[in-house]
Formats: C-alpha cells, sequence, structure tokens
C-alpha cells in the first residue's frame, strides 16, 4: 500500500462499493459495506459514499471512508472507560472488524446546542422536541442548560422519525431499565466527546450514537463522534459569532446539506439527485480531513486505495 503523495489524483481514489467475485456482501448500508466473518465478528468497510437527507449521491469522496474509520477508531479508544465498543481490530484504513451486536432500533442522538434540526423545529416555534422542554428565548446555535436527548427510529427504509424516551419504553423499542443506563451512558458519552474536542479548540455540537446488545451487554457499535454523526464547530470566536448572530463553520456533512439547500437542489432532492462538481467534493475532503487533523493531532497520510477490493478478498478468504 503506497501512500498518496499528489492531491491532483484525489479523485481516482474513491471506493463507491467494494466487490469481491464470488463473495456478495452481506449487507450494504448508506456509507458501509458489511461483510459476515463468522456469528460473532464483522467486517465494517468504511466507503467513500456520501448520504444527506437520506438520499446517497452517486459521487464519493475521496477518502472519507478511511478519514471516517479512523476518526472512529480514535474516539472509541477515548470513550472505553465508560462503555464497551464494538471494535475487535483495524486491519485496514478503511476497515473495522467488529463484534456483532443485536442493533436496538434506536439512535441516540445528543444535543448540547440549538442547531440543525432542533434549531429547525424551534425557529417555526415548537418548545417540544422528542418530548423534551426547550427553553424559551433561545438563539441559534445557543448551548442547552444540559445536554438533550432527542432519540429517532432506525427506519429500514425511508426517514428516521423523532420519538420520545416515553414512546421508545411504551412501544416496546427499548426496555425502561435498558433506557434508563443508555441515557446515563450517552450523556456521559457525549461529555467525554465534547472534553475531547474542547481540548483540541473544538465544540461537539450534537452526535448520534448506535446501541447493540450481545449477550445482553450493552456495545456501542457502529461510529462514534466522527464527521459524520456529529457536528463540530470551532471553539475559537464561536462566542463572537453567537453574540452577532453569525454563522459557525462547520466542520461535518452539514456542510454538503448546507449546500443542497443554498443551492435549491434540497427541495427537488426525492425526483432527482445532483451531480456533486469535482470541487465540492474536494472541499468536503478537506473538511473531513480538517475535522481528522484537528481532532487527532496527526497529518492524515492517504492509503491508496487501488488495491483495496484484493486486499479485502484476502482478508475474507482467511
Ligand atoms: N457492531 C455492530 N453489530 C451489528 N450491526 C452494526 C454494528 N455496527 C454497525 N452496525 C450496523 O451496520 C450498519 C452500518 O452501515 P451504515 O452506517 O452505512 O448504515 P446507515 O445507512 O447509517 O444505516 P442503515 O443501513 O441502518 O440505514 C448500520 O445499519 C449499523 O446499525
Ligand atoms: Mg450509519
Amino acid at each position: 500500500m503506497n501512500s498518496i503523495a499528489d492531491s491532483s489524483q484525489l479523485l481516482e481514489h474513491c471506493i463507491q462499493q467494494t466487490s469481491v467475485p464470488g463473495r456478495p456482501v452481506d449487507y450494504r448500508g448508506k456509507v458501509r459495506d458489511i461483510y459476515y466473518l463468522d456469528p460473532n465478528r464483522m467486517a465494517i468497510v468504511a466507503t467513500d459514499r456520501i448520504s444527506a437527507f437520506d438520499h446517497i449521491f452517486n459521487e464519493p469522496i475521496p477518502f472519507k471512508g478511511q478519514l471516517l474509520n479512523q476518526l472512529a477508531w480514535y474516539g472509541f479508544r477515548r470513550i472505553e472507560d465508560i462503555c464497551t465498543h464494538h471494535v475487535l481490530e483495524v486491519p485496514h484504513p478503511n476497515v473495522t472488524i467488529a463484534r456483532k451486536c443485536h442493533p436496538l432500533p434506536v439512535e441516540v442522538v445528543v444535543r448540547g446546542y440549538l442547531t440543525g434540526h432542533a434549531w429547525r423545529v424551534y425557529k417555526e416555534g415548537g418548545r417540544l422536541l422528542c418530548g423534551q422542554s426547550l427553553p424559551e428565548g433561545m438563539r441559534q446555535h445557543e448551548a442547552f442548560p444540559n445536554p438533550i436527548i432527542t432519540p429517532s427510529t432506525k427506519a429500514h427504509e425511508g426517514h428516521d422519525e423523532d420519538i420520545s424516551e416515553d414512546e421508545i419504553i411504551a412501544r416496546g423499542l427499548v426496555s425502561g431499565e435498558r433506557w434508563t443506563e443508555i441515557r446515563e451512558i450517552a450523556i456521559r458519552l457525549f461529555r467525554r466527546g465534547w472534553n475531547v474536542a474542547h481540548e483540541k479548540g473544538l465544540i461537539l455540537v450534537d452526535t448520534k450514537y448506535e446501541f447493540g446488545l450481545s449477550d445482553d451487554e450493552l456495545v456501542l457499535i457502529d461510529e462514534v463522534h466522527t464527521a459524520d454523526s456529529s457536528r463540530y464547530f470551532y471553539a475559537d470566536g464561536y462566542e463572537e459569532r453567537l453574540e452577532k448572530g453569525k454563522s459557525q463553520k462547520q466542520l461535518s456533512k452539514e456542510f454538503l446539506r448546507e449546500w443542497l439547500i443554498e443551492s435549491g437542489h434540497h427541495a427537488t432532492l426525492d425526483q432527482k439527485l445532483p451531480v456533486l462538481p469535482d470541487d465540492l467534493r474536494i472541499s468536503i475532503y478537506n473538511r473531513y480531513r480538517e475535522l481528522y487533523e484537528k481532532l487527532t493531532g496527526e497529518t492524515f497520510i492517504p492509503v491508496s486505495t487501488k488495491e483495496f477490493n484484493r486486499w479485502l478478498g484476502d482478508l475474507l478468504a482467511k
């Protein structure tokens, strides 16, 4: 595996989907291709696909998979004292060998700030989000007095939907006892993620956790505190921008969502997917890389993906 020295080759280095002759993928998510290795282990390949508003775009983002997978691994290592996580091994920058769990059917969204979906609800006059009441008189991007949990259902198809904590228990998606454990852990994870970011001059704004069960043990699965699952702002100048009602620089997938909304594509997304221009793809790559480098304090060294399918075939044949 050679590192990429020349950034002009970036767009040639994308994994839109994996393919191994004679070995179909077991599950293809919006971003990840999953191969089951045995009843207890799975190989999760973070591809370079990008999705927004539940649509997967046809143009991948160079090295997004490596950036995400490695950022998740960085994040998981920082929460090990709070919760068991699913990572067994990271044998390649795009790949995590994980403990196969039974995913719980809720996404545990934790919000420290009035941003994104929460702001859209608030702006329209809504003061209740997922059963949580929101304080009066808040500004966009302002911090909540304490982080709030605004879960959503994990829909197999279509959009995830907001759900209240009471509803999760009433519908039997998760038992009351288990939910108490989850909410306590989720808040601790968020505070940890916030502290890790804060040390690096960033603000963890909000994030989404997924949990699974393995032999009745609660396990943090999927990814943690990455650019796909979280929003980050720069800490420097945050207060000033807030006071002046200015927007905050987004170091996350929000950048793509903003592009879609501003270019008017958001409204037509269900009929026609826009082609992501090359310069936008490179800008998104740069945002992901910037977050990776800021958080980890390390320079990102991309690894060529030209031989990736062969590498994967060898892994799966073992
Ligand atoms: N350790 C694990 N055990 C079982 N399932 C897992 C584990 N880690 C992640 N998953 C599941 O693997 C999938 C990861 O793929 P990806 O992130 O691309 O999916 P997604 O598009 O976000 O979600 P979905 O495919 O559910 O719509 C998710 O469905 C996630 O719940
Ligand atoms: Mg996912």
